[in-house]
């Protein structure tokens, strides 16, 4: 158990307790980047996989340079765990860039006819253009690219599931790739493309922490479940008191209230002392798996108008 009464004094957690660079250090950047650009030149769309609590923060900044003006579309996964009408918001807003976005459940499977459907619309200018150019008709190919964690295999799966037949490796592609037909016109590559997330922006990196998208056992847990209780105290306090059964004023120390919900919980070590460890993991588990209900972490204002 830790105290961290002593880190809250300080205005903000250091950069490298929330994104510590152990997992992308500039030389896995270089290779993940290498892979996909290698994938790239046998796609002709790309789409790109969000978190649908977080869109901003689970965005990689230099996706737009990586993918060089290929076609692409936004898909928001983990919809189920979003809170709806602000995903409706960052669809209208992806549209309004000119980006198709869709909401999707990769592992109940919402979204997907549309997710396909979008992508052949996506595809079909370039498909055609080619055959009006004389070349045979084929299927257009698409990739998956998106941070880790973000439902990368799970909508391959997903997607694999519904179109049951797999081609088979193709001809003449130097190293065999392994394509999944979807829909009438469309190929999938069986390998999606790994980002690797934001580093610099503190803000994300918290969210992103939250999510599980950077390693538990690389972050300060206490310390990133009590910034993630401030936030929902601010954001949806409504649902800390319901699930765990919290009346009055929330304290506003995150310490205080990561306590008063272990001892709501009855995680106590003798001497009736907080086990902060154990709230800790409950509080994360209740988040990620929608006890908390839906929730939302990053609105569509004009601040992010870069990233589309
Ligand atoms: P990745 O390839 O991008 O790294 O992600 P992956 O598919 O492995 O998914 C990461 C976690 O997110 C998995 O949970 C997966 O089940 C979950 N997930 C993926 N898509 C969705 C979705 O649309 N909604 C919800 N609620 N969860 C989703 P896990 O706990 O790591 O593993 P598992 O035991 O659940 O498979």
């Amino acid at each position: 158990m830790k105290d961290y009464r002593a880190s809250r004094e300080q205005a903000e957690p250091a950069l490298e307790q929330v994104l510590p660079n152990v997992q992308w250090f500039p030389g896995h950047m270089k290779k993940a980047r290498d892979i996909i650009t290698d994938n790239l030149k046998l796609v002709d769309v790309v789409i790109e996989l969000l978190d649908a609590r977080i869109p901003y923060s689970s965005a990689n900044p230099m996706l737009k340079e990586i993918i060089a003006g290929k076609p692409r579309l936004v898909a928001l996964n983990k919809a189920d765990l979003a809170d709806s009408q602000i995903t409706r918001q960052w669809i209208s807003y992806f549209r309004q860039q000119g980006t198709p976005a869709v909401a999707v459940d990769a592992t109940q499977g919402q979204g997907i006819k549309q997710l396909v459907s979008l992508t052949e619309n996506l595809a079909r200018p370039m498909t055609e253009k080619l055959v009006a150019r004389g070349a045979k008709a084929r299927a257009a190919r698409v990739m998956i690219l998106g941070i880790p964690n973000v439902g990368k295999s799970s909508l391959i799966n997903r997607l694999a599931g519904a179109n049951k037949t797999k081609t088979a490796d193709r001809p003449g592609v130097t190293r065999a790739k392994q394509w999944i037909r979807l829909g009438g016109s469309l190929e999938l590559l069986d390998t999606p493309g790994i980002l690797w997330p934001k580093f610099e922006d503190m803000t994300a990196g918290l969210k992103l922490a939250f999510t599980g998208a950077i390693n538990d056992e690389v972050v300060d847990r206490e310390l990133i479940t009590g910034v993630f209780l401030q936030t929902m105290a601010a954001m949806y306090p409504e649902r800390l008191r319901e699930r765990y059964k919290l009346t009055g004023e929330l304290p506003a120390e995150p310490h205080e209230l990561l306590e008063l919900i272990g001892r709501k919980r009855g995680c106590l070590v003798r001497g009736g002392i907080i086990d902060t460890e154990k709230a800790q993991r409950i509080v994360l588990t209740d988040f990620r798996s929608g006890k908390l209900g839906t929730v939302s972490l990053d609105m569509p204002p004009e601040t992010v108008q870069s990233m589309a």
